[in-house]
């Protein structure tokens, strides 16, 4: 057991205050984000962006981390240079997504179960000589009539602990992801519930698995009412609601919580994150940070626009976003600081 190596990893990746950047959207998730913004859905277009990520000056002094997708992995800068060297020799810790995607459970409809099992060990080896110290293996859990079901919970878990397993045997960080997606109209109560009832599940099988807590991070969503509920609940309620929840069941030796941003604004995000730390500070025994996606990446995206003529913009609102959210886990973002 690599233990003193996990440690060591997840100590770097949040130290001073930093947190991880989510960069590892697939390709079709990408793509998707880029047709949105106009622009062209190929690979050197995606190179492109992930090369002005990885190159935004001063990014190491709010992201400790960033997760690449295989593809990114394996590209280079225009002057030949891997995008995970140019975060290495920024301070920033290269990490993989190594799940191959939530696809339909047979037999449960609506409902989803990530595969990627298959010669995990060996692409870890793989992922590990390219430099990644770290991973993710994202579960998808959504709310809707009668679903999540048990099994789609327990199987998740299942598979999220072996991965985990998997990841320590190799010398590699797991970030564990049991997402419960804000898609629908449920209530903030609901979510705690199916929230709660996910990490429980989680938390029994990663005991079954052996896996050592003290090297996971964890990356859940916040407690939130679904983006189609009437109901709007206050940052407070959220705060509160979140942080009753991840105390009920999170075990103390979790060294990190990383929350994704889920679909929350960039704004939304920050405010969440903030408020868990500044109110809760005290009773909190993990380190409470970020791995964020479109909450940090999106006003860049949407500047950038494919145009190399905006990149020292994008790269601008991609560094602010970053600074903001670093500032949340501290419990120290203001909204005045959005300007
Ligand atoms: P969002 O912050 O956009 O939810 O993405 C985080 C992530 O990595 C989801 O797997």
């Amino acid at each position: 057991m690599h233990t003193k190596l996990l440690k060591n990893t997840i100590e770097q990746l949040f130290a001073n205050g930093k947190g991880i950047l989510a960069m590892d959207e697939s390709t079709p998730t990408i793509d998707k984000r880029f047709s949105a913004n106009g622009i062209p859905q190929t690979v050197e277009m995606r190179r492109k962006y992930r090369e002005l990520i990885a190159t935004t000056a001063g990014l190491n002094e709010s992201i400790g981390g960033a997760i690449l997708y295989d593809e990114t992995i394996r590209q280079q800068t225009k002057k030949g240079e891997p995008i995970a060297s140019v975060l290495m020799n920024a301070g920033i810790i290269p990490g993989i997504k190594v799940d191959m995607g939530a696809k339909a459970l047979a037999g449960f409809p609506n409902e989803k179960i990530t595969e990627g099992l298959d010669g995990l060990r060996e692409r870890l080896v793989d992922y590990r000589n390219m430099g990644a110290r770290f991973a993710k293996w994202r579960a998808v859990i959504t709310i809707g009539d009668g679903i999540p079901t048990k099994t789609c919970i327990d199987a998740n878990a299942h598979a999220l602990a072996r991965y985990a397993a998997l990841c320590q045997e190799a010398g590699l960080v797991p970030i564990v992801e049991p997402e419960v997606l804000m898609d629908g109209n449920h209530s903030l109560q609901r979510c705690y519930e199916v929230t709660e009832h996910a990490l429980k599940s989680l938390f029994e099988t990663l005991y079954y698995f052996h896996v050592d807590l003290q090297g996971i991070i964890l990356k859940p969503n916040m407690v939130l009412p679904g983006k189609e509920c009437s109901d709007k609940n206050s940052i407070d309620e959220v705060a509160a609601a979140t942080v009753k929840c991840f105390l009920s069941a999170v075990p103390a030796a979790v060294p990190a919580i990383a929350f994704l941003s889920g679909g929350q604004s960039p704004q939304q995000a920050s405010q969440h994150l903030n408020a868990i730390n500044k109110d809760y500070k005290d009773r909190l025994p993990w380190i409470v940070a970020f791995s964020f996606a479109r909450a940090i990446q999106q006003p860049c995206l949407e500047a950038w626009k494919g145009k190399d003529v905006n990149v020292e913009t994008a790269q601008k609102l991609l560094y602010h976003r970053a600074k903001l959210s670093a500032a949340a886990r501290r419990g120290e973002y203001k909204s005045s600081m959005e300007e």
